[in-house]
């Protein structure tokens, strides 16, 4: 094994150490103003960088918490004393990873679907942060299900994004997350969204293999496998635990050490229960292991108890570190609310 695979495969093991999860706090400034439009949050940079100051200083997040994904405004951000928001991280343990996608365009050619850009320099953007710390990197191309959606073009042309991505974060020193998640929109069933997840899987792995890349040196970050948030049948958390672990064992090769769920909309608890129901159903026959790397499901009681007033930090910091806590405890089979 070469020093750089090592290193890989310390970062992985350092991410899924203690039953602990991931916090996706790597939301775009468009994406993050339009959660702060929808609770009257004002819209701007300095509103940005407090938010996320509430979200690195929350104590006991490290209790739960091993990496957190940061985006390319907060990887710069300090806290009112100074410090950089990545140095708090550090300093608490938690090891800081950066989103490297530069988000969604319709993809030309196919309507309703969607491709990702930010490949274009990714070698000399990957460079640049890694020497500021990041240690891994994230990556999210997005299907969609629909009348006669997703096409088979535009699995493959996402599916290659993300092994070129996970290619070059190997090479850069950085453990590549590779995040293909098929979205909860529409009123489709459970049995068509493991049909569509299998695919995408599938993909997904068949062009990291032809991309040489070293499948033991990632994560996987995947949707669950669920009914679209319109169908009329809504499944148990056993349904959707039984179609999900069943769906990764058949897709997800056993070199993947950490599989980091999305959370895609969910209810919180709902994220978190589906999570200790594959935990509770599966642990022993699971190969990977298996975490969250949430950002609503974390973040969207806090986001709501903080509304962007100072008063309320402390409140949404308890929110914020109580959903972390939970989840791990449904790493462990042990949720019970
Ligand atoms: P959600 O958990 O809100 O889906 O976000 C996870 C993520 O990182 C999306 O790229």
């Amino acid at each position: 094994m070469d020093s750089n695979q090592q290193l890989l495969k310390n970062i992985a093991a350092q991410l899924m150490a203690n039953d602990k999860g991931l916090l996706a706090m790597d939301e775009s400034t468009a994406t993050c103003n339009k959660r702060f439009a929808d609770l009257g949050i004002p819209q701007n940079e300095e509103y940005r960088r407090k938010y996320r100051e509430l979200i690195v200083t929350t104590p006991g997040l490290e209790e739960s918490i091993s990496g957190a994904i940061l985006f390319d405004e907060t990887i710069r951000q300090r806290a009112k004393d100074g410090t950089l928001l990545i140095d708090i991280l550090k300093n608490k343990g938690i090891i800081p990873g950066i989103k490297v996608d530069e988000g969604t365009i319709p993809m030309a050619g196919f309507p309703g679907e969607k491709i990702t850009e930010g490949i274009d320099k990714l070698p000399e953007r990957l460079k640049e942060y890694h020497e500021m710390g990041a240690q891994f990197a994230k990556w999210r191309a997005v299907i969609t299900i629909g009348q006669d959606l997703p096409t088979a073009t535009s699995i493959k042309a996402n599916a290659y994004l993300l092994a070129r991505y996970a290619a070059l974060c190997q090479e850069a020193g950085l453990l590549p997350i590779v995040e293909p998640e098929v979205i909860m929109d529409g009123d489709h069933s459970l049995k068509v969204c493991a049909q569509v997840t299998t695919e995408v899987l599938h993909a997904v792995f068949n062009a990291l293999y032809q991309h040489r890349v070293d499948l033991e040196c990632m994560i996987l970050k995947p949707n669950m496998v669920l009914p679209g948030k319109d169908a009329s049948a809504q499944n148990s958390a056993e349904e959707i635990a039984n179609a999900t672990i069943s769906c990764f064992l058949r897709c997800v090769p056993a070199a993947v050490p950490v599989i980091a769920f999305l959370s895609g909309g969910q209810a919180a608890e709902l994220a978190t229960q589906r999570l200790n129901a594959m935990h509770q159903m599966f642990d022993k026959v699971m190969p990977w292991k298996l975490t969250f790397s949430f950002s609503r499901a974390v973040q969207q009681p806090a986001l709501e108890i903080w509304k962007g007033n100072d008063q309320n930090i402390v409140t949404a910091q308890k929110a914020l570190a109580h959903r972390a806590a939970c989840n791990r405890q449904a790493n462990r089979g042990e949720y019970t609310a």
